[in-house]
């Protein structure tokens, strides 16, 4: 039996709590007002009462383990119980006004002045180029890396980030209007267009101002909290979505994706141009589908690319977008043809994290790490730049 001057100290109790966040919310649950009562009994047994935002949140069973966690840590503890209840109205409302801080609805935090999340949208002429696989590579290698990664699908036509992130039937919780993002295994949070739609399977034909309001609401409506790094993974072409972006976002900055082929590259080129139209910058090309890296000569230790899609598409569109512009845009990295990509995209699993030393996932990293240490700095820097080489 516990004697008194072993029994958990309130304090520490209190201490454990504060170490657990909120999966969706990514904050203290202490902080949400989602702890409603700690008792502990003369044995040393701590039973605590957490409110979820939301009945039948698919994130209690996470908060259950991680409230057992802390709190077992706590000298003293001989058991936890962990009550879960669900917030009232009222306290929902409380939470959504504590999360919105004071800010006006339908604001987007990242084209705020002082805002230091580096927006980058990823572009391509067409699909199937890769540019679904390139985001979500690049965002969960940016996690790896300690930053705070989010994604917004805006792909009316595909879609496929959160498949690709093993979330693909994760419906995101909403606390009132604000509407959180779903976390994903790898840290990086995700809201897709195809999650705005009342069903998966419905067909929704996306045309100007209702795609305009869905990038809104994914921009404004979602609680997206202080990340470092927010990714778009836009429609291909150079649609209605690519002008809603650049009204909303014009301090995004643009990434095309292209394959080697001809025609790829021509209507990458075309995406390119559109954004800089909008005035958001290009500060990069990636190739993708590369090469086959030769599996008989690799075998023999000699470097043989198969060049499956032809060649030159990466560095055409780099340099025509350069000299159309007026600004060096470098090609950031050329990824090889590598199966074990197109597998981690089917599994959830992104190579970057699943199979680090594959081809494709050591491209896809280092220009990860390049993007990286641009750092956090402040949005719409590039804003109205003048036509000049930045040398
Ligand atoms: N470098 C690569 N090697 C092998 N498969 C790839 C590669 N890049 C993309 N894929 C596969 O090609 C398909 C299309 O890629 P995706 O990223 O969905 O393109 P997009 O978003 O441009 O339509 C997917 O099945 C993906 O897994
Ligand atoms: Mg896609
Ligand atoms: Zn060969």
């Amino acid at each position: 039996m516990a004697s008194p001057d072993t029994l958990p100290d309130r304090a520490q109790v209190d201490a454990a709590l504060a170490r657990v966040n909120d999966p969706e919310i990514k904050r203290p649950i202490t902080d949400l007002g989602m702890v409603e009562r700690v008792d502990i009994d003369d044995t040393g047994k701590v039973t605590a009462k957490v409110l979820l935002t939301v009945a039948g949140c698919p994130m209690k069973d996470t908060i259950n383990r991680d409230v057992t966690t802390e709190v077992s840590k706590v000298p003293g503890v001989t058991g936890v119980q962990v009550e879960l209840g669900v917030m009232s109205g009222e306290q929902r409302a409380a939470l959504q006004d504590k999360l919105r801080d004071g800010h006006a609805q339908r604001e987007i935090p990242f084209a705020q002045p002082g805002s230091l999340t580096k927006v980058y949208a990823i572009a391509s002429g067409k699909g199937g180029v890769g540019k679904s696989s390139v985001t979500v590579n690049l965002a969960v290698a940016m996690a790896a890396a300690g930053q705070k990664v989010g994604i917004v699908d805006a792909d009316i036509y595909g879609h496929s980030v959160p498949a690709m992130l093993g979330v693909a039937d994760t419906r995101p919780t909403q606390v009132e209007d604000l509407i959180m993002p779903v976390p994903t295994a790898s840290g990086v949070s995700v809201i897709s267009i195809g999650m705005l739609k009342p069903r998966r399977d419905q067909v929704v034909a996306w045309r100007g101002p209702m795609l305009d309001r869905a990038l809104v609401q994914m921009l404004a409506d979602v609680y997206w909290g202080d990340l470092d790094v927010l990714l778009l993974d836009l429609p291909p072409g150079t649609g209605d979505m690519a002008i809603s972006l650049g009204q909303h976002l014009p301090n995004a900055e643009v990434i095309v994706v292209t394959t080697p082929q001809e025609a790829a590259a021509e209507v990458a080129e075309r995406a390119g141009t559109m954004a800089s139209m909008m005035h958001q910058r290009v500060i990069g090309v990636v190739e993708n589908m590369s090469y086959l890296p030769c599996p008989h000569c690799a075998a023999e230790g000699v470097e043989h690319r198969l060049e499956v899609f032809g060649s030159g598409g990466g560095p055409r569109v780099a340099q025509t977008l350069g000299s159309r512009f007026g600004y060096d845009v470098p090609l950031l990295g050329e990824i090889p043809l590598d199966t074990s990509l197109r597998e981690g995209g089917d599994t959830g699993k992104p190579i970057v994290e699943s199979d680090p030393t594959a081809p494709g996932a050591l491209v896809l990293a280092s220009i990860a790490r390049g993007l990286g240490t641009r750092g956090r700095g402040l949005a719409g820097m590039q804003l109205g730049l003048s036509p000049t080489s930045k040398g």
